[in-house]
């Protein structure tokens, strides 16, 4: 049986959709340089999926390296395709992930998220295998003049690390369109099967507490500030802005829990797999929109934690409202999110609590 790379495999989403697809019964191999995440999310990961520790080896491996490193992420290909156990599909999450960062760093964010795939891309292609899951973001559409955003949405990204997703996007597309020449004079289409996946706010943890969110340093993201504050760890959260046009004047966000966007991976690898060479361009969002103070109050609720919060100003960048139209994956992946905004402050916590002990113990 083949196996399926999974890069960056030990990070937040990467780690949650490894677990949906060892329990669909994909052996995976996961290359991950640790850069935002521990390798200790690799023995969770195992203990999620219940594989007996002699089979480990076969069902989940970890390479600990760079995508940059073609030498490295060729030896992977060659090693499986030895024993059998070709890499016939890569589901891409590695790369790096805050917009401020990406503004005081710019060379290191085009160097890992865009020179980074290319150089994965060569590989693939050298082994012939092509196909592909890419992670997008909703950063793509920048400031969206309509809402619902539908995947026909301008795309005008705004900060650099939104730009290296267009711009991948884009090479993407290039590689898709691009006609082989089987014989002379005689072309062929591309046989690449690419999922561009435009994830809205991923949010929320397995519901065992097991695997989370675990953000190095200081997070810029609103539902780790939440958590944080809840634990005790900060004082208060800024919200930012109370006058924009929306329900309360918070901003509002498309939230969507960890475990549906892992099922939503699954099901365009899935989709993939059985289907004709396309390039699909998916949102992947709950199509509902909640405010900054909703998801505070709805976690003081499930949690029982009080949230102390300031108003303060509004944020360089941040828009009113996004929330995604999610028609298209429902329709091409059959796919829907099916937890709740309770679901995530519950599964969230549940992570963040256990995670305050484990820190202490
Ligand atoms: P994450 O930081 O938790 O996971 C990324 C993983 O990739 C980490 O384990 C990190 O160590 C690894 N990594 C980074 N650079 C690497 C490199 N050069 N070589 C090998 N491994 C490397 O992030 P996440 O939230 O799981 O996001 C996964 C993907 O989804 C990213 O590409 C991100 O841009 C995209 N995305 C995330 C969000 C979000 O809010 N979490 C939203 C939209 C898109
Ligand atoms: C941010 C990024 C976006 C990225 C996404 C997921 C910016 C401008 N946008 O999106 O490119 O794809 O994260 O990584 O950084 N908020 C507060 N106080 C806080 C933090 C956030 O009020 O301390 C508010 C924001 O103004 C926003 C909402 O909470 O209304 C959600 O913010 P956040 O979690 O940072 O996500 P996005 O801004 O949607």
């Amino acid at each position: 049986m083949g196996s399926i790379l999974i890069t960056g495999g030990a990070g937040f989403i990467g780690s949650h959709t490894c677990v949906v697809l060892l329990n669909a019964g994909y052996n995976l191999i996961i290359i991950d340089n640790f850069s935002n995440s521990s390798p200790s999310v690799i023995s969770s990961i195992a203990k999620l999926a219940k594989l007996e520790d002699k089979i480990t080896e076969a069902r989940l491996q970890l390479v600990k390296g760079d995508i940059r490193d073609k030498e490295l992420v060729t030896q992977i290909f060659e090693i499986a395709k030895r024993k059998g156990t070709r890499i016939i599909a890569v589901i891409h999450f590695a790369g790096l992930k805050s917009v401020h960062e990406s503004i005081q760093k710019p060379l290191l964010y085009w160097d890992v998220n865009t020179s980074g795939t290319r150089k994965l891309l060569e590989v693939m292609n050298e082994f012939s295998c092509k196909v592909l899951v890419f992670s997008s973001s909703a950063t793509v559409y920048g400031d969206p003049c309509v809402i619902p955003i539908d995947e026909t949405s301008p795309i005008n990204p705004i900060n650099p690390y939104g730009k290296t997703k267009a711009a991948v996007e884009m090479l993407l597309a290039d590689i898709s369109n691009c006609q082989q020449r089987t014989k002379p004079f005689q072309k062929s289409p591309t046989d690449w099967r690419i999922a561009i996946l435009r994830y809205f706010n991923p949010v929320g943890a397995h519901p065992s507490g097991e695997i989370g969110e675990d953000p190095k340093g200081i997070p810029n993201n609103l539902f780790p500030l939440i958590n944080q504050v809840a634990e005790g760890k900060r004082d208060l959260l800024h919200i930012f802005g109370n006058d924009w046009p929306t329900i309360d004047g918070t901003g509002v966000r498309d939230y969507i829990h960890v475990m549906d966007l892992a099922e939503g991976h699954k099901a365009a690898l899935e989709k993939l797999l059985r289907s004709e060479p396309q390039l699909l361009t998916l949102n992947l969002g709950s199509g509902k929109g909640h405010s900054v103070l909703e998801l505070i109050h709805c976690f003081e609720e499930v949690t029982g934690k009080k949230i102390s919060y300031q108003i303060a100003n509004r944020r360089a960048g941040d828009s009113a409202i996004s929330i995604a139209s999610p028609k298209l994956a429902l329709k091409y992946l059959n796919w829907s999110t099916q937890k709740s905004l309770k679901d995530i402050c519950d599964d969230g916590w549940n992570w963040q609590s256990k995670n305050i002990y484990k820190n202490k113990f």
